[in-house]
């Protein structure tokens, strides 16, 4: 499918603006990383128009699309369904958009917990999501110019910076979103102290 058939596509699926013209900024994030780390830019491009498919949907319909295709639900899911909306988003994509690139699969499945195998385009697309243009914290723009130098070290910086924030507002932290930082080496000691 062509990238402009299926923008338009995800804007019908999506039926929010608001929603839409995110995943439009992210495709376009992702798209410029990737092309900066010698990434494949349609990869990229696919993955961020394609990643929140299932951002709207409430928590009981997550629940029900994971039961349906019997997806398993792990505890944290269970308690915090709306991260299941990056699992069963990849599996819109495969089924109603014809993805079934596993790069761009894996990518949209990490991009709202993060993993603890993240290839470079997993990251490009989890950093695209965090530091779009619209994102309003005051470390964004720089965030961004660091992930345009090194996806690796931006990836330490986003998830120390998010695990912080999560644990200060009292936001339970995914246990992926740990495994991710401790496999990118961020001292999870450090992160827990300067958050109290
Ligand atoms: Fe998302
Ligand atoms: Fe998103």
């Amino acid at each position: 499918m062509h990238f402009t058939e299926m923008a338009k596509r995800v804007r019908a699926h999506l039926a929010q603006d608001h929603r839409y013209a995110h995943t439009v900024r992210v495709a376009r994030c992702a798209d410029l990383l990737a092309a900066q780390h010698g990434l494949d830019t349609q990869r990229a491009r696919t993955a961020g128009i394609l990643h929140d498919l299932a951002r709207l949907y409430p928590a009981a319909r997550l629940i029900e699309e994971c039961r349906s295709r019997q997806m398993p639900i792990d505890a944290f899911e269970a308690a915090n369904p709306v991260v299941l909306h990056a699992r069963v988003g990849a599996a819109i994509a495969r089924e109603e958009f014809g993805v079934h690139d596993p790069h761009v699969l894996s990518a949209i499945e990490k991009h709202t917990t993060a993993a603890a195998d993240m290839s470079p385009l997993d990251c490009a697309l989890y950093l695209a999501d965090g530091l779009e243009p619209e994102r309003t914290f005051p470390e964004r723009a720089q965030l961004w110019e660091l992930a345009k130098r090194d996806l690796a070290q931006a990836m330490r910086a986003v998830l120390s910076a998010s695990i912080q924030h999560l644990i200060r507002k009292g936001i339970p932290v995914a246990p992926q979103t740990f495994a991710a930082a401790r496999a990118l080496g961020v001292s999870l000691q450090e992160v827990e102290v300067s958050a109290n």
